[in-house]
């Protein structure tokens, strides 16, 4: 397939399995990792390459995440299954940056991606091997993002979508998104991680093809964040990344992305990464901060509700990288996540909940003396402002009282006379 030659290992016991059939777990139920034999590959010619592609017009290399093809995955374009993903923009982080308590903050925009979320970089590469493996169904377990990005992508690959979601949990931008695509959406009786365990079964038992990140391909798909943050940055490396999690996918994808670079020498030196969860959500943070084992969250609450998930499927492969990075583990509260999100929508740029924990994150770090104020640091916004009003509005009327969450930089709409006085008072 690949043409650097390729193999999955697993993450826990390291046994290797060959492309030739569809895996997701290792026989000892570890997750796989998609790993590059780089003893023949030149980075510099690599970084030459994907330099000599920047702007590109149109066909495949106008996509941000197959701009990087050769570490993304080498198969045949007829596979390619591709909306243009990437190429979203890095924003000086302005009055978020200030909130922050950060000199030089960036914000990468994800939510600026076809479907509004990061998942269409891992979506590409993920329904491209689909294609690639002859699949006609594909399935995933969503907190939403995931659904969307699976649908629009399907329909343009030519397969069925098949989504499992928690009942009544998912931002209706989202849901919306995967009803209006098409998607044969399944709300389940439950939360996510039952949705999630679900979702295994059924594409063992029925061969369908599974999209979330436990599939190694969303991964590697996912890695083209890094990657384009620091061709943007003339591939000069930022002391920090800080990044939501969740199910753990898309740390896990920076952190490999960042380490394929560095051993081939595009990159050298080592950014720390910041992994920032829902205190409500947090089973990582717990175990980081306590050094404890393992353990799942038997009931995760956030409003963040994309990253509302108590039994990461990543967590090994979070590990790892953050132990690579010399990185760090923070949980934020949902009071933290709501004003950081006032920031980050009143500084002009805007995201989702959950995409504000690395601006909530990257304050708690700064105050607590992890994070250099002059530090340079990237943030990565994960989702589009849009998918969550309910959000938005219920911060700004102060009407989320019942969550524990106040409106406290609430810009609420007045209800005025139509009358010039009466505009006159609102405005002064
Ligand atoms: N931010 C947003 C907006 C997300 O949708 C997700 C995950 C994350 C952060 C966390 O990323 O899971 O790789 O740690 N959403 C998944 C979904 C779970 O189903 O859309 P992660």
């Amino acid at each position: 397939m690949n043409v650097i030659p390729s193999h999955l290992e697993c993450v826990r016991c390291g046994k290797q399995y060959d492309l030739s059939k569809v895996r997701y777990n290792c026989d000892c139920g570890g997750i796989l990792d998609l790993v590059r034999d780089f003893s023949k590959v030149d980075g510099q010619e690599l970084k030459a390459l994907w330099e000599s592609r920047w702007g590109t017009k149109r066909g495949l290399y106008s996509s941000g995440v197959w701009r990087y093809k050769e570490l993304i995955l080498d198969i045949d374009e007829k596979y390619i299954v591709s909306r243009q993903e990437g190429n979203t923009r890095l924003y000086p982080a302005g009055k978020a940056g200030e909130y922050a308590g950060l000199k030089n903050f960036f914000l990468k925009h994800e939510g600026e991606n076809p479907t509004g979320s990061f998942k269409d970089r891992g979506m590409t590469c993920g329904v491209s091997a689909a294609k690639y493996y002859g699949a006609q169904q594909v399935a995933c377990a969503s907190t939403g993002n995931t659904s969307a990005s699976m649908a629009s992508y399907a329909d343009i690959g030519g397969m069925r979508s098949i989504i499992f979601i928690p009942e009544g949990k998912i931002a209706y931008g989202k849901l919306s998104q995967a009803l209006a695509f098409g998607g044969r959406t399944l709300q389940i009786k439950g939360n996510f991680d039952d949705a999630m365990e679900l979702v295994q079964n059924v594409c063992h038992e029925l061969n369908i093809y599974l999209l979330n990140s436990i599939n190694p391909f969303r991964i590697e798909g996912q890695k083209a964040i890094g990657f384009e943050v620091l061709q943007q940055l003339d591939w000069e490396v930022p002391d920090w990344f800080i990044i939501p999690g969740g199910n753990l996918g898309n740390n896990s994808a920076l952190t490999k992305g960042l380490e394929e670079l560095y051993k081939l020498g595009i990159i050298n030196k080592i950014p720390r990464v910041a992994v920032i969860q829902a205190a409500g959500a947090a089973p990582l943070a717990k175990m980081w901060k306590n050094h404890t084992p393992y353990e799942r969250v038997m009931n995760p609450e956030t409003i963040a509700t994309a990253i509302k998930i108590g039994n990461p499927i990543s967590w090994e492969k979070s590990l790892r990288g953050l132990k690579w990075c010399n990185g760090v583990v923070e949980d934020v509260t949902e009071q933290e996540i709501m004003d950081a999100k006032a920031w980050v929508d009143a500084a002009g740029i805007g995201a989702e909940p959950a995409s504000c924990c690395s601006v909530a994150g990257a304050k708690k770090l700064v105050d607590a003396g992890v994070i250099d104020p002059e530090a340079k640091v990237v943030g990565i916004l994960t989702g589009n402002m849009l998918k969550d009003p309910d959000a938005i509005i219920g911060y700004h009327k102060d009407e989320l009282g019942a969550l524990g969450i106040r409106g406290t930089y609430a810009n609420a709409p007045v209800v005025i006379e139509p009358t010039l006085e009466a505009v006159k008072a609102a405005i002064k």
